[in-house]
């Protein structure tokens, strides 16, 4: 997925995919419709293009100007940091995070800022690429990047579930995927007219499933806010696996 590229969804996509992909399924279920949703990090508003679909208005956040100039075309967009949220306590029902926290470092500032805009009980969608899968692993290595955005906290997915319950959520779905699909996803950037072939990947990709799941690309939790987050929270920087 070319995140810099004008949002496409809902044209080219091989219905395919959706089997693949497990979280547009479970984000359904929290994008709804009367919902406060951020999504932090929307670059060019791929995301408040569906969230649209879901009958949701959603909040774009994003740093990188140009990508934003794209996101209007979708809905409000601010313009910001994401380790400095302007929004209210409690400001929202639901924030969605894809891809975006490895890009931001500080997982710890960020996770207290999410729960801090998060009213008590509400939804973090965190989609994210983990270290378990060693392509990633080893290509972080190499090129330490992404799209021209550093990847500055690189995780795994067990310590990642481990830091959103130190810091005050309870995960309620956390999930793996993408054992090889991403790097399908890569290549189709390139040309549209390959999405045709899809579903070969499709099918691949769920043979692969059955028996490499723990060494996936990608996953994403589903986590709510406590109710007493302050108390929980530690100060101290999160140590790493
Ligand atoms: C891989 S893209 C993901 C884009 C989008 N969330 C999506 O799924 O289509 C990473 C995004 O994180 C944004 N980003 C990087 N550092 C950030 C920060 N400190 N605060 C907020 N967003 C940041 C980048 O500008 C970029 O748009």
């Amino acid at each position: 997925m070319d995140y810099r590229k004008r949002v496409e969804f809902g044209r080219n996509w091989h219905p395919a995919r959706y089997r693949v992909l497990p979280y547009f399924e479970h984000e359904k279920k929290h994008i709804t419709p009367g919902k406060r949703v951020l999504d932090l990090g929307c670059a060019n508003g791929w995301n408040m293009s569906r969230f649209g679909q879901y009958g949701v208005d959603a909040i774009g956040l994003e740093p990188n100007g140009v990508t934003v100039r794209h996101a209007l075309e979708h809905g409000s967009v601010t313009q910001a940091d994401g380790l400095i949220l302007p929004f209210a306590d409690g400001a929202f029902d639901v924030i969605y995070v894809q891809h975006v926290l490895h890009h931001i470092g500080d997982i710890a500032a960020a996770l207290r800022e999410i729960g801090r805009c998060l009213r008590p009980g509400g939804c973090l969608f965190l989609v994210e690429t983990v270290e378990d899968n060693p392509i990633i692993r080893w290509g972080r290595r190499l090129y330490p990047s992404w799209m021209g955005d550093e990847v500055n906290a690189p995780f795994y997915f067990a310590e990642l579930r481990r830091d959103l319950a130190r810091f005050g959520f309870d995960v309620t779905h956390a999930e793996q995927y993408s054992i090889a699909f991403w790097l399908w996803e890569t290549v189709r950037d390139q040309a549209v007219w390959l999405e045709a072939i899809t579903p070969l990947f499709v099918k691949l990709e769920e043979k692969l499933q059955t028996i490499f799941n723990r060494q996936s690309a990608h996953c994403f939790y589903v986590a709510h806010r406590r109710r007493d987050m302050d108390r929980h929270v530690p100060t101290a920087v999160l140590g790493r696996v």
